[in-house]
């Protein structure tokens, strides 16, 4: 399947700045990163998950969200804006540059402002990408979990179906 949306982006030259400066500010943290890597899991879990809660949704609104999700992190970082905000303004940003269709981006404007959001409704693709976000971090092999801010209960310890 083409993802349309999704190569563009991937295309696009401030989604490539933005990706750069992310992985120059995150080169020696400890905790999880936030490179292209994490948003391609998060898009396949997310792909798993809608599937077996009979969730229809198009897959270029996945894996665009998932490309954008935490693209603000480094305004995050840099100025103490809720990387969420900074993301959906950066995404806006490419998005419209790449002409993206208004109702693909409301779409994924939408994931990108909820996947912090623990209150999304369960039946929702919002909530699904929430849960992808975290399922795709390897919380049982990872050095600095001690560490980590995660609780216990929230941590991935054990590989899942
Ligand atoms: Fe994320």
């Amino acid at each position: 399947m083409n993802l349309e949306i999704t190569n563009r982006i991937l295309e696009n030259v401030l989604y490539r700045q933005e990706l750069q400066k992310l992985k120059e500010l995150e080169k020696d943290r400890i905790f999880c990163r936030h490179g292209i890597e994490h948003s391609l899991d998060t898009a396949r879990i997310a792909m798993i998950l809608c599937r077996e809660n009979g969730i229809e949704i198009n897959p270029d609104i996945i894996y665009s969200s998932a490309l954008l999700h935490d693209i603000g992190r480094s305004r995050e970082y840099t100025g103490k804006i809720p990387h969420h905000s900074a993301s959906v303004s950066i995404a806006g940003q490419i998005l419209d540059s790449i002409n993206c269709p208004p109702d693909i981006k409301k779409s994924v404007i939408s994931l990108i402002e909820n996947h912090r959001n623990p209150d999304n409704d369960r039946s929702t693709p919002e909530y699904i990408f929430y849960i992808a976000d975290k399922k795709s971090r390897l919380c049982f092999v990872c050095p600095a979990s001690r560490e980590c801010y995660w609780s216990e209960e929230k941590k991935n310890l054990k590989i899942e179906v």
